[in-house]
């Protein structure tokens, strides 16, 4: 009963209200797959309601056999279930100096979910993927006119393009099921793509379009959106984001949270990385001067987050103290320092300060 009670306090929190975008209450998530319920939501254009008696997955382009599948087709295909962590690319943005433009998202527009479908690598062997086909664009049905410059001449679809080889990776999912259930219509009801590894905006929702094509696609989720800068031979270019970069954040405690002093303080966060695994994580209590190994909560699992704990006996002496959590990973990478200028208002993994307040409980009230 308590339970049930306790799962009905918490919501998500409003970034946006139309088109919705919602976040993940990061403190008040203990556990390592998130409730369906408090998963971050995301998106550019209204939910389109997908019929399901006629719904249909075309699989086409630069295929020998192109042909659609019903959603009864589909769900009677062999399945595989994985947990797989998205973060939007603009995750954490309000820690960005100066402001930017976009969602202010803070620490939430991250979550960890199990998913259950086919492999797309399946679909696309079935058609007869053509050597030429360099990347494979998923197209969803909800359609719009995106307000940020460039806006293109008329209402387009969301699609995002992956690349030939992530594509055919056994773990990116045709999904229809989310934790156990089938997916809810703001997760992409009922069909959508799950691209491991890589930030959200590649997990495609309400797919009801799969194309390869023989040219990079240039679409405006790849362009003028979710862009970066990059280096050819000293010059820089444009490329398309794509896998997540190395993060850790601390949900526990939150920004200004007032602490006692002198006692345990379970500091909780978690970490991810993109085709990689984080395998090490270090506190620091104060403003990243000294620094100290935290301990996992779960085990290494590609493409899922790891949580993890830190107890810092919280000091003596009363005032302001910045908390800051930096990952580690296989390859001996850290988590940088600072925001790499280069993607703009994107990939914001450094480690981001968590400013706190020690006092006692007598001194606060005064
Ligand atoms: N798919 C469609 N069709 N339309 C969208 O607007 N948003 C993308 C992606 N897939 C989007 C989409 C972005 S930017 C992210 S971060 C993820 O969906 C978020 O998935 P979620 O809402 O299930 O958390």
């Amino acid at each position: 009963m308590a339970k049930t009670l306790q799962s009905y306090s918490v919501g998500l929190i409003i970034r946006q209200k139309e088109p919705t975008n919602l976040e993940t209450p990061l403190d008040q998530v203990d556990s390592y797959l998130t409730p369906t319920e408090l998963f971050y939501i995301r998106r550019h254009f209204p939910a389109p309601k997908l019929d399901l008696a006629s719904y249909q997955l075309r699989i086409d382009g630069a295929v020998r056999n192109p042909f659609s599948l019903s959603y009864k087709q589909l769900r009677d295909m062999p399945s595989e279930t994985r947990v797989a962590t998205l973060e939007c690319a603009g995750n954490s943005r309000v820690f960005l100096i100066p402001q930017v433009a976009g969602a202010q998202w803070e620490l939430g527009a991250v979550s960890n979910a199990e998913w259950t479908g086919m492999p797309l690598g399946a679909l696309l062997e079935r058609a007869g993927l053509e050597e030429d086909a360099c990347e494979i664009v998923l197209e969803g049905a909800d359609r719009g006119t995106p307000t940020e410059a460039p806006v293109p001449p008329g209402p387009i679809s969301y699609a995002r393009s992956v690349p030939r080889d992530k594509a055919m990776q056994r773990e990116v999912l045709i999904a229809y099921q989310m934790n156990g259930r089938d997916l809810p219509l703001d997760h992409g009801y009922p069909v959508r793509a799950i691209v491991p590894g890589h930030y959200g905006m590649a997990s495609v929702k309400w797919l009801t379009h799969v194309h390869a094509v023989r040219e990079p696609f240039r679409g405006y989720w790849q362009t003028s959106d979710y862009g970066y800068w990059d280096y050819l031979e000293g010059k820089p270019v444009r490329r398309a984001l794509g896998e997540m970069q190395l993060k850790s954040e601390i949900a526990r405690p939150r920004v200004y949270e007032t602490l006692p002093p002198s006692r345990i303080y379970p500091v909780f966060g978690a970490a991810w990385a993109g085709e990689t695994d984080v395998i090490e994580i270090a506190v620091s209590t104060d403003g990243g001067k000294t620094w100290s190994e935290a301990q996992f909560l779960d085990p290494v699992r590609r493409y899922a987050w790891r949580r993890w704990k830190f107890d810092w006996l919280t000091p003596r002496k009363p005032g302001q103290y910045t908390l800051l959590a930096r990952a580690k990973d296989a390859g001996g990478a850290l988590q940088p320092d600072e925001h790499d200028r280069n993607y703009g208002t994107y990939v914001i993994n450094h480690s981001l300060p968590i400013e706190v307040f020690v006092h006692d409980a007598k001194d606060r009230q005064s």
